[in-house]
């Protein structure tokens, strides 16, 4: 299922997902690969366009990431960004060197050549996102300056070649035409059509699916998170009861969760799914224990055991299933750059080694937004698709100090409140993230004429679209004091309530 499509070729820049992000919600297909993959490889890909992609290093440092110039004698069109200037000018014998001034942020973009198509329909002066240090000062002979800035030239065209070259990010919001840039260079320059429709994806997913299983069965893990609960309804389309799912309850879940995953996957779907409730175990495995990386190895070791001693029960499976996403994938292939090491990995689970299964990952190729999408075109609920993301150890890292059956309690009815009232307010779906966490702190209050000794529960909501950098929520006073009033009457254990205002970073959004 390759359509012809635009390749960007990894350099490293934490931008670079963006990239392809934006071109695809343009109707185009884009993949992002390592920098260095061989050219025939590049070829057999058969791209309308290659996209050279932003990184961290000085094309001058002596391992920097070089290309061949060979990639640029196949009449396939070009586009450098940022460090992809950097190399375009290197390779055609320009001069790159550390700039008079390093330019971060908004700067102004002049246009001088307006007749260029990478710029067609730009005004003369707008706004661009810079991050660079390095810069092109002396622009190689086939190429014009189409574009500058007051610090440096900042946009290359070799028409006759089709080579284009941009020092700013187009990709990120902050640069105002950026989205014509891109739309200029994949439609005027490259002549792609727009055939990347999420329709599509799954039609030809699920006759992929069906191929690969034949009459073998399937196994897998469901979260009753976004990513498997797509994928397990996906594969279920195209195999039906050949797939078996294992949903652990470890206990650690949203209250009333297991019951929501049982009611929507199994009644509604009518998947099979072996539900296992190991809420005593996982609670006799966590007793006592209070440090949070502790409790992470203990949860994805018992996860992982419980799995396995599952899955070997169903006879004849050849197959796991993951929910694999697009984001997943290129974090474990990510060249150098820094984009790969922002942020960790934090799935609990593993794969069943003993059973040596083959893997099947439908979604590999896909942004969350678009397994969002998928998800509502194969009819799963809204409220399913377009949950907040929640973390695999659960309720675990939102428990401070030891976990205890009592304290799970308290934190599940207030957490139900919170969202309960931030969707009754149609707050939710505009937020990326909110929860309830528990402090292992009692402080003194009163309650009618007595005194109590109680709990302190910490709201934490949050405004991002990727999670490595967030700002808490404006949330209003008025919902602020409805949901207080609520948690601190209903909810027996805690007698504080305390609003999180601190950003990511230099905090992250759960408090482990
Ligand atoms: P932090 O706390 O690092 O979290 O700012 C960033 C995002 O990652 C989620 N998170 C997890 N997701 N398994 C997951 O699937 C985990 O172990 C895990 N830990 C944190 C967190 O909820 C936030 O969305």
């Amino acid at each position: 299922m390759k359509h012809k499509s635009i390749l960007i070729l990894d350099f490293g820049s934490q931008y670079n997902q963006l990239i392809a992000r934006r071109i695809r919600e343009m109707g185009v297909y884009a993949e992002l690969l390592p920098y260095d993959i061989p050219l025939e490889e590049i070829l057999a890909h058969s791209p309308r366009g290659i996209i050279l992609s932003g990184g961290p290093s000085s094309i001058n440092e002596e391992n920097a990431c070089i290309l061949s110039q060979n990639l640029f004698k196949q009449g396939i069109p070009v586009l450098g960004i940022c460090y992809g200037m950097q190399l375009i000018a290197h390779v055609f014998k320009g001069e790159v060197s550390r700039g008079r001034q390093a330019e971060y942020g908004p700067v102004d973009f002049i246009v001088d050549d307006p007749q260029s198509p990478l710029l067609k329909g730009l005004p003369e002066k707008s706004n661009v996102w810079m991050s660079h240090f390095d810069e092109v000062n002396h622009v190689p002979g086939n190429f014009n300056v189409i574009g500058h800035t007051a610090v440096c030239s900042a946009a290359l065209a070799n028409e006759h070649d089709k080579i284009y070259a941009v020092q700013f990010h187009p990709e990120v919001a902050h640069t105002t035409y950026g989205g014509e840039i891109l739309q200029n260079f994949i439609f005027a320059i490259c002549h792609c059509e727009k055939n990347w429709k999420i329709g599509d994806f799954s039609q030809t997913a699920i006759e992929q699916i069906r191929t690969k299983v034949g009459n073998k069965k399937v196994v897998l893990g469901l979260s009753g998170g976004v990513d498997s609960s797509v994928a397990a309804v996906l594969i279920h389309r195209a195999i039906g009861e050949k797939l078996s799912c294992i949903f652990v309850d470890t206990g650690l879940l949203r209250k009333d969760e297991a019951q929501k995953v049982m009611d929507t996957y199994g009644k509604h779907f009518h998947m099979d799914i072996h539900m296992i409730d190991a809420s005593k175990r996982f609670l006799s495995a966590l007793a006592g224990i209070s440090d949070p990386e502790t409790k992470r190895k203990i949860i994805g070791k018992e996860f992982v055991e419980i799995f396995n001693e599952e899955a070997v029960k169903i006879k004849g499976v050849e197959f796991l299933a993951q929910g694999t996403i697009y984001p997943d994938v290129i974090e474990s292939i990510s060249v150098k750059g820094p984009s790969s090491t922002i942020k960790s990995h934090h799935n609990v689970g593993g794969l069943p080694e003993k059973m040596s299964l083959q893997l099947i990952e439908p979604l590999r190729d896909l942004f969350k937004d678009e397994v969002r999408k998928l998800g509502m075109s194969l009819g799963i609920p809204k409220e399913m698709v377009y949950r907040h993301p929640f973390p695999g150890p659960g309720l675990a890292v939102r428990i401070l100090g030891e976990i205890t059956q009592e304290k799970l309690n308290i934190l599940q009815q207030a957490d139900q409140i919170f969202i309960y009232e931030l969707q009754a307010h149609e707050l939710y779906d505009q937020l990326g993230q909110a929860f309830v966490v528990l402090l292992p702190v009692k402080s003194v209050g009163v309650m009618g004429d007595e005194r109590t000794y109680a709990y302190t529960a910490v709201l934490r909501s949050v405004d991002t679209s990727d999670f490595m950098t967030a700002r808490w929520s404006y949330l209003p006073y008025e919902f602020l004091e409805k949901v207080s009033s609520r948690i601190l009457n209903e909810v027996e254990g805690i007698n504080r309530l305390t609003y999180d205002i601190s950003p990511k970073p230099p905090a992250t959004i759960e408090w482990e």
